[in-house]
């Protein structure tokens, strides 16, 4: 099935996304593909990547590691070779750990701003690079609920959102002059790999069942239901595509309502 009737100017484009193996990054990918555009899947899990890739009709995944210039650099490098060049980046890999701001480690804290503050940085600045050559590009990166609103027993991984939104708006003012725009959005409680680990963890942390975290999340949502990847993928082809022509700097919130500002 195609989607190329909504968004037609996205037809034939070329497109980088890291964190695509699963998750939200697998559900941007595979809406992307629905608009017509090549896309190259970028992960630190090879199996799950190639896996990906050929489920959801992406054109190949390539091993990388968003925190190491070398492996993004050359992965970015190797997907424009095999795509023929590059009109999106879509910086989503992303990582957290939970736990008691007096009880976290520095090992906690260097890894969440190592994959999610550090690892956009990189791959938005290689990807740029190239987007500056051509006086075009679109930059979409993958913030959160978290980086609006300060979440317990998330500081760290609070904090590195918060710098990703940081980056988001200044580097989208330094290149908007350039032809290139620079967004981010932020989802909310979304049904993934990651919210099974943070269930479990809060679950602990906070002495409750796993429903009980479960529907504390969804009570928080005006729309009364756990976000699925699929919510935000639309949303990011939408930044993507000429119909966002006009927005640059923002982070859109994707949250069901649970943040309104
Ligand atoms: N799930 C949520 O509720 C939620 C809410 C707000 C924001 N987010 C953000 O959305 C993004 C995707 O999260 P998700 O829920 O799909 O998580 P997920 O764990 O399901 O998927 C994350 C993907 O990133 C990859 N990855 C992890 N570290 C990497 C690295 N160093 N280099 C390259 N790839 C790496 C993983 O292999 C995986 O494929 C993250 O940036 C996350 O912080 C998630």
């Amino acid at each position: 099935m195609t989607d190329s009737g909504i968004y037609p100017d996205l037809q034939g484009k070329r497109a980088f996304v890291t964190g695509g193996a699963q998750g939200i990054g697998r559900a941007i990918v595979a809406a992307l593909v629905r608009s017509g555009v090549k896309t190259a899947i970028a992960d630190i899990d090879p199996t799950a990547a190639k896996r990906a890739a050929v489920e959801v009709g992406a054109a190949f995944a390539i091993e990388a590691d968003v925190r190491d210039r070398a492996s993004i650099e050359g992965a970015f490098h190797h997907a424009v070779g095999r795509l023929g060049g590059c009109d999106i980046c879509i910086a989503n890999a992303g990582v957290s750990t939970m736990n008691h701001a007096l009880e976290l480690t520095d090992d906690e804290w260097d890894y969440n701003f190592a994959v999610n503050a550090r690892g956009v940085f990189l791959t938005n600045q290689i990807a740029a690079r190239l987007f500056v050559t051509q006086g075009k590009g679109c930059i979409v990166n993958t913030a959160s609920l978290a980086a609006k609103v300060g979440a317990p027993l998330l500081g760290h991984y609070s904090a590195s959102k918060f710098a990703v939104l940081g980056w988001t708006q200044a580097l989208a003012r330094e290149l908007a002059p350039k032809g290139i725009r620079v967004n981010a959005v932020c989802p909310g409680f979304v049904r993934t790999g990651m919210q099974a680990r943070e269930i479990e963890w809060e679950s602990r942390l906070r002495g409750v069942s796993a429903e009980r975290v479960v529907a504390d999340y969804v009570a928080q949502t005006p729309l009364g239901r756990l976000e699925e990847p699929e919510d935000v993928a639309d949303v990011v082809v939408f930044l993507c595509s000429e119909k966002a022509r006009f927005m640059t700097g923002q982070g859109v919130n994707v949250t069901g309502g649970v943040y309104t500002t």
